[in-house]
């Protein structure tokens, strides 16, 4: 596994991390399948992808409780990110929140507390307070946003009295790159992490041939039969290939998992780099 710095806080983090969108459930609990998730994401970690991202909103809280006992025992090695939804970004609901998303992971700290998308009518001032409390406190150990534009997160970055924004968690694949136009070159000036969210756009970039338009698809083959991997494997590593980007695919098949793995440990000629990045440029959609 290769390791970045997140943020600018001095603890490394994988390039790959685990997504858990779906893990117990999506809008609703479903624990239909936790024993495949949990053998899913102790596999994951066995392979390097040490950072899990939940959500208090992913199943209804179920997802925070399956990612608990996959790292039951664990913690030591995982780093756990999860999110405080819109709804609950008022002072106390903040911390209302953290204190249920601790309980349901079993956890004393939550590693990267992560504000899961604005609210317009809540002043971020008050949110911060209360992220800079848990952290105070010992609940948190670092504070990001999600789905934050540019003048959002300097309205965050200016709210915070101690601590510092280290990351915002936005959608970034081959199929979608709209935070290279500001977002990411911001993140990049301001040495804050891009979490790369879907960065297999929900699996299409796995299926070339059944989602994408054929130029796209034989550029990403011809990729993946030059450097022996599969379509999956080159559009993870191009998403991680700006060093202020890690991604975190989610995958509950263990063949998923594995070869999501495999994704990084190696790099595409910049020539090869420049020819996939220009195939999926807007200019051809
Ligand atoms: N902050 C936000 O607002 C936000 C929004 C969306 C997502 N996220 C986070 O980002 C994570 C990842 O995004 P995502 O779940 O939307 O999409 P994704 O990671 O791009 O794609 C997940 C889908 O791809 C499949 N897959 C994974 N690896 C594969 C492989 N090697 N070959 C073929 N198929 C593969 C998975 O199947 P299986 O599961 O069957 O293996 C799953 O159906 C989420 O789980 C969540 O943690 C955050």
């Amino acid at each position: 596994m290769e390791y970045r710095e997140l943020g600018r806080t001095g603890w490394k983090v994988p390039v790959l991390g685990q997504g858990t969108w779906g893990i117990g459930g999506f809008h609703s609990r479903d624990d239909s399948r936790d024993s495949e998730a949990i053998a899913a994401l102790r596999l994951g970690i066995e392979l390097g992808m040490t950072l899990i991202d939940t959500a208090e909103a992913y199943g209804a809280g179920h997802s925070e409780e399956v990612v608990g006992k996959a790292i039951a025992g664990l913690k030591a090695e995982v780093f756990v990110a999860t999110k405080v939804s819109p709804e609950h970004l008022s002072y106390e609901s903040v911390i209302k929140s953290a204190k249920a998303s601790l309980s349901r992971l079993n956890i004393k700290t939550i590693d990267l507390y992560q504000v899961h998308w604005p609210n317009p009518r809540i002043p971020i001032k008050e949110t911060m307070r209360a992220m800079e409390r848990l952290v105070k406190d010992g609940l948190v150990r670092f504070i990001g946003v999600s789905n934050f534009s540019v003048s959002e997160m300097e309205e965050a970055m200016a709210s915070l009295a101690r601590e510092e924004i280290v990351s915002n968690q936005v959608e970034y694949s081959l199929l979608e790159r709209s935070i290279e136009h500001d977002l990411l070159p911001f993140c990049e000036r301001e040495k804050i992490t891009v979490i790369a969210y879907s960065p297999l756009a929900r699996g299409k970039l796995s299926e070339p041939k059944k989602y994408l338009e054929k130029h796209k698809a034989d550029v990403l083959q011809t990729l993946a039969d030059k450097y022996g991997k599969t379509p999956s494997q080159i559009a993870l590593n191009w998403v991680v290939r700006r060093p202020s980007v890690i991604a975190i695919p989610k995958a509950v098949k263990l063949e998923h998992v594995k070869e999501n793995a495999g994704s990084v440990g190696w790099s595409m000629d910049s020539d090869d780099y420049d020819v996939l990045s220009r195939a999926f440029s807007r200019s051809y959609w």
